[in-house]
């Protein structure tokens, strides 16, 4: 049901701050008719009774049934839109060979719109389906097939942030697939921005454009210096790779003598509403760079196995007040749900806290120092995290947040999470949600207080 002009009664979890979560109990929200959350009351709240009895009369309040919790809509803060036809294979190779081999072919297929609708609009209904209300999108380096992805998040309802991918290096990039100069990455890069904040259908400004430098070695020095002015320009987001992989990192370390983070700042492109994919290498300097900077990670725990070499040291980047949200990484990781990856955020920070050799003994094994996150921490990045990161009002319920939100129905037959009532209660439940949960407990979607459809 379209929540807007309602209020809402429902039971359920947000983590407005790290390492907390806040129980929701019968709570009502009143939500806008702009989709926006007006004010949540609490059974503690005096006036609580006065203002349900008062909904309920004119017939306002909507009210979720027992065994359905209410969760904010998870911000994907890194997803390949265009590899989502290869999720779940060509994961044999190193990041390096990886793109060669598999992605730019497969990218470069997107010259052709009829693929394009097909594949964008399979993957938008999957991410719908698994919960993801918001995205933070690459596209490929074409015009058309962008606009499609664009067009498709706007039809269906998903709040997205869009970018044209700039590669303009003929060192690192196929003849087949790159922009053919900085002026055609800059310029493309612009045009995909004047299409986004023109589009009749995204009057509120549902959809956003995002200056996208594929990294450091895809893009020459013009043209991550003329992206750097056009983000100072257009004020819009900014979303590259960081530092991922032994070879990325050494990479710009031979071509500029610095680091990636050094690199990004110099050009202009490192900012509050810059967003890095990855981070694995960053230097103590470099991790101090991105928090004085305000710029966010986007952890991706399960391509970090794959394609990294290294696992994104998130408790340490928490600890640091560095903004981090969680991202699939679609194609680096094979899961297009957020949950697994909050599953496997919690796995790989406890192999990084305890080692996994098992020819080392005891503290020989353990070198990293203390890695582990637990659950808590999982979903405030996946929601609470990824909208700080955006510097969007998503991923919270409280007043002025859009209402963005999933329900869990843990007692669907076809899903995978089973209480009992006589020992889950409170936190242990979204503890439960967290680990067990998948797309068949998902029962309803809304995106800025709209109901949408899945398929
Ligand atoms: N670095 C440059 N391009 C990519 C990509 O498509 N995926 C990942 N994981 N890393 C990259
Ligand atoms: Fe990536």
């Amino acid at each position: 049901m379209d929540l807007r002009n309602k209020t809402l009664c429902a039971s359920g979890f947000h983590a407005p701050e790290r390492g907390k979560i806040d129980v929701l109990d019968d709570v009502l929200i009143d939500i806008g008719a702009d989709g926006a959350i007006r004010a949540v009351h609490r059974p503690s709240d005096p006036n609580y009774r006065t203002i349900r009895d008062a909904r309920e009369d004119t017939g306002e309040l909507v009210t979720l049934p027992s065994g359905s919790y209410l969760l904010p809509g998870f911000v994907d803060l890194h997803v390949h839109a265009p590899q989502y036809p290869q999720l779940g294979s060509a994961l044999d190779v190193p990041l390096e060979v990886w793109l060669q081999k598999y992605t730019f072919p497969l990218e470069a297929r997107y010259e052709d719109i009829a693929f394009a609708k097909r594949s964008y609009n399979l993957l938008v209904d999957d991410l719908l389906a698994n919960g993801t209300t918001t995205a933070l999108y690459f596209g490929t380096i074409h015009q058309d097939a962008t606009r499609v992805l664009v067009d498709v998040c706007l039809e269906k309802g998903q709040r997205a942030l869009v970018g044209k991918v700039a590669m303009d290096n003929a060192d690192e990039c196929p003849d087949y697939y790159r922009d053919a100069s900085p002026e055609a990455a800059i310029e493309g890069t612009r045009s995909l921005i004047d299409y986004i904040r023109a589009h009749p259908d995204n009057g509120d400004g549902r959809v956003l454009p995002v200056i996208t430098p594929r990294f450091i070695p895809s893009c020459t020095d013009a043209t991550l210096e003329g992206l750097g002015a056009l983000a100072r320009e257009c004020g819009c987001h900014v979303q590259t790779h960081c530092s991922e992989s032994d070879w990325a990192h050494g990479y710009v370390k031979q071509r500029h003598g610095k680091t990636d983070a050094e690199m990004l700042d110099q050009f202009g492109l490192l900012g509050r509403r810059s967003v890095l994919a990855h981070a694995n290498f960053l230097t103590s300097d470099d991790m101090e760079r991105v928090r004085t900077r305000e710029a966010a990670v986007a952890h991706c725990p399960l391509s970090n196995v794959y394609f990294a070499n290294a696992v994104f040291p998130l408790r340490a980047a928490l600890d640091k007040g560095v903004h981090v949200g969680l991202g699939t990484d679609i194609s680096g990781g094979p899961s297009a749900s957020m949950l697994e990856n909050c599953r496997g955020a919690i796995l790989m920070s406890r192999a990084l806290e305890s080692g996994v050799d098992p020819n080392l003994g005891g503290e020989a094994r353990a070198t990293f120092g203390p890695a582990q996150i637990d659950f808590r921490d999982a979903f405030y990045i996946a929601t609470t995290g990824g909208g700080v990161a955006l510097d969007l009002p998503v991923g919270q319920f409280q007043p002025g947040y859009l209402f963005d939100a999933i329900v869990i129905d843990t007692k669907a037959e076809k899903g995978s999470v089973r209480l009992f009532d006589e020992l889950d209660a409170g936190e242990q439940i979204l503890q439960k949600i967290i680990y067990t949960a998948s797309k068949a407990n998902i029962a309803s979607t809304w995106i800025g207080g709209q109901n949408l459809r899945l398929p």
